[in-house]
C-alpha cells in the first residue's frame, strides 16, 4: 500500500512566543503551529521567523546551525545564518542576520521595510539550502506579505515554488507596511513591472500585495472578515477586500491551554478550577496585596489588560471610569503601557483613589496572569479588534469579560441574561461605541456580582467555554487540505 506523503507546512511571521513576542500575534503564532502538529497527523509543520536579541537564552542555546548562505535583496547580499530547534513536534527556523535583527526592539525601526524585506527573501531562499519545500506557504502579518509576493512573481515560474500554495492571514489591519513607489526595486527587489500588484492609494502596500498574490486569505474572526470589507474596519483596504472576497474568511483563534492553565498555573498564587474556585479567592487577595488596595474579598475587582492604543476602546473607559469608581464600592487594576495620553489617565486615577486603583503601566506576562487570575470582571471595550485573546484568557481564569461586540469578542463573548432560572451569554456587552453603554454593561455586571450565587455560576460556566485550538485547529487543516 502507498504511503501518503506528508503535507508539507511553512508558516512565516514576525514572532512568536515563547521565542520573542511583542503581542497577540506571538501568542497565535506560539500555539498554531504545535495544534495543527498534533491534529493533522499526515503532515510535516514548521515556522519561521529573525533571530532576534529578544531571544531567550534558555532557547538560543538548543539552536543548531541548518545553513548559511548569503541572500540576494535587489543589489545588496546580505549574510544569512538559518537556525533550527524543535518543540513539541514543530521545527523552528530562525533567519540570523545581526545588522538587521540584534536591536533593542522588534519593531518600530527607521528601515523595517528592508528588514523584513530581507526576511522574506531569506525564507524563499532557504528552502533549497534545506531541501524544504512546502506544500503550504502560510504567512501572518505585514511583517511576512512579501513571501506571498516574491512566491507569485519571481518564483511564479520556478518549478519547486509553482505548486507552493500561499495562505495570508491578517491579525491586524491597522498595519499594512506602507512605503514610497520611488523604493519598490531598490529596498523590496521588485521590478517595476509587478508595480500593480504593490501599489495602493499611490504607495507600496505590503499588505495589499499579499491580499492580490495569496491563494487563501484568512482573518482571525469571522466576524472581522465580514467588517474589514467596509470603511470602518477598513484602514483604506476594503476596496481590496472585496475584490477578493471570493478567496477571504474567518477562523477564530485559540489560546494555549497549557499555558494559560489556572490549574497548573505557577505565575499565580494558587490554583483553582470551576469546581473549586478557592484558590481563586486567595489569587484576589494576593493581587490586591501587590497592589497596595484593601484586601476586601467581597468589593467586585475591575481589570484592564491591554495595549494602551486608541482602537482599544481606552477613549470611552476614559470618559466613563472615573464616576464608575468614584460612585461604586469597587477596585480597578490596569496593566499596561501606549499612548501618553491613557497612561497619564489611569496613573491620575491611581493618585487620586489609591485606595480603589492601581495603574500598572508596564508589560508583563506574570503579572497579567496574577491579574487575570484575581480579577473578577475584565472590561475590553474595543473599538476595532481582529480576534482578541485577552477576553479568552479572563474567561478560562473566571473573571467575566464586559466587552464591545464587534470582530473576534462579537464571535467569543455572547450576552448575559436570565430566562426561568437559566443562566445564558458568558459575559457582559454592548453593541454601539458609545460611552453609556459601556457604562451600563459594567453596572450590570457590578449588579451581578452583588448576586453571589449567579455571579458563581457564571464563573464556573465561562471557565469551561472551549477557547482552546481544537476547534479552529481543524479549520485551518481543513484549508490546507483543499489547496493542497
Ligand atoms: C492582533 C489583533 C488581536 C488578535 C491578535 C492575534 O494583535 O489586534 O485582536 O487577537 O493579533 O491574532
Amino acid at each position: 500500500m502507498a504511503t501518503k506523503k506528508k503535507k508539507k507546512i511553512l508558516m512565516v511571521g514576525g514572532e512568536a512566543m515563547p521565542f520573542a513576542a511583542t503581542g497577540g500575534l506571538g501568542d497565535v503564532l506560539g500555539s498554531l503551529p504545535a495544534a495543527v502538529q498534533a491534529e493533522m497527523k499526515n503532515a510535516d509543520v514548521r515556522l519561521v521567523m529573525p533571530l532576534y536579541s529578544a531571544m531567550k537564552d534558555e532557547y538560543r542555546k538548543m539552536l543548531q546551525l541548518e545553513c548559511v548562505f548569503e541572500v540576494d535583496l535587489a543589489w545588496r547580499k546580505q549574510y544569512c545564518g538559518v537556525l533550527s530547534l524543535e518543540k513539541d513536534g514543530v521545527i523552528y527556523y530562525f533567519i540570523d542576520n545581526e545588522y538587521y535583527f540584534k536591536r533593542p526592539d522588534m519593531y518600530g525601526n527607521f528601515d523595517d521595510g528592508e528588514r523584513y524585506a530581507y526576511f522574506c527573501k531569506a525564507v524563499m531562499q532557504m528552502m533549497p539550502r534545506l531541501g524544504f519545500y512546502p506544500d503550504i506557504l502560510h504567512a501572518h502579518d505585514w511583517q511576512s506579505a512579501l513571501t506571498m509576493v516574491y512566491l507569485k512573481t519571481e518564483y511564479r515560474e520556478v518549478p519547486e515554488y509553482k505548486n507552493m500554495r500561499g495562505i495570508y492571514t491578517i491579525h491586524n489591519i491597522a498595519y499594512q507596511g506602507k512605503y514610497d513607489m520611488g523604493i519598490l526595486w531598490d529596498i523590496f527587489g521588485i521590478d517595476y513591472k509587478y508595480a500593480s500588484i504593490m501599489s495602493y492609494d499611490g504607495c507600496i502596500n505590503l499588505m495589499k500585495g499579499a491580499i492580490v498574490c495569496a491563494d487563501r486569505v484568512t482573518t482571525v474572526s469571522p466576524t472581522y472578515s465580514k467588517e474589514i470589507k467596509y470603511p470602518e474596519h477598513s484602514e483604506g483596504l476594503h476596496y481590496i477586500l472585496r475584490e477578493n472576497n471570493y478567496k477571504l474568511s474567518g477562523i477564530l483563534n485559540g489560546i494555549d491551554y497549557d499555558y494559560y492553565n489556572p490549574e497548573t498555573d505557577k505565575a499565580i498564587k494558587a490554583t483553582f478550577t470551576a469546581d473549586d474556585l478557592s484558590g481563586k479567592a486567595k489569587c484576589k487577595k494576593a493581587l490586591q496585596k501587590e497592589c497596595g488596595l484593601p484586601e476586601k474579598k467581597n468589593v467586585p475587582l475591575i481589570a484592564i489588560i491591554t495595549r494602551l492604543a486608541g482602537h482599544k476602546g481606552l477613549d470611552l473607559v476614559e470618559r466613563i471610569m472615573e464616576s464608575v469608581v468614584a460612585n461604586n464600592d469597587v477596585q480597578l487594576v490596569i496593566l499596561g503601557k501606549g499612548e501618553e495620553r491613557y497612561e497619564n489617565y489611569f496613573k491620575y486615577l491611581d493618585a487620586k483613589y489609591p485606595e480603589k486603583v492601581k495603574a500598572l503601566i508596564t508589560y508583563d506576562r506574570d503579572l497579567s496572569k496574577r491579574i487575570y487570575a484575581g480579577a473578577d470582571i475584565f472590561v475590553m471595550p474595543s473599538k476595532s479588534e481582529p480576534c482578541g485573546l485577552a477576553q479568552m484568557i479572563a474567561s478560562r481564569y473566571g473573571t467575566v469579560p464586559v466587552t464591545r461586540e464587534t470582530g473576534g469578542l462579537y464571535d467569543s463573548i455572547k450576552g448575559y441574561y436570565e430566562l426561568d432560572g437559566e443562566i445564558y451569554g458568558n459575559g457582559f456587552t454592548f453593541a454601539n461605541y458609545s460611552e453609556a453603554e459601556l457604562k451600563d454593561r459594567i453596572e450590570a455586571a457590578l449588579g451581578l456580582y452583588g448576586d453571589g450565587d449567579k455571579w458563581t455560576r457564571l464563573t464556573k460556566k465561562i471557565m469551561n467555554i472551549d477557547f482552546s485550538w481544537n476547534i479552529s485547529a481543524k479549520k485551518y487543516i481543513e484549508m490546507y487540505e483543499n489547496l493542497c
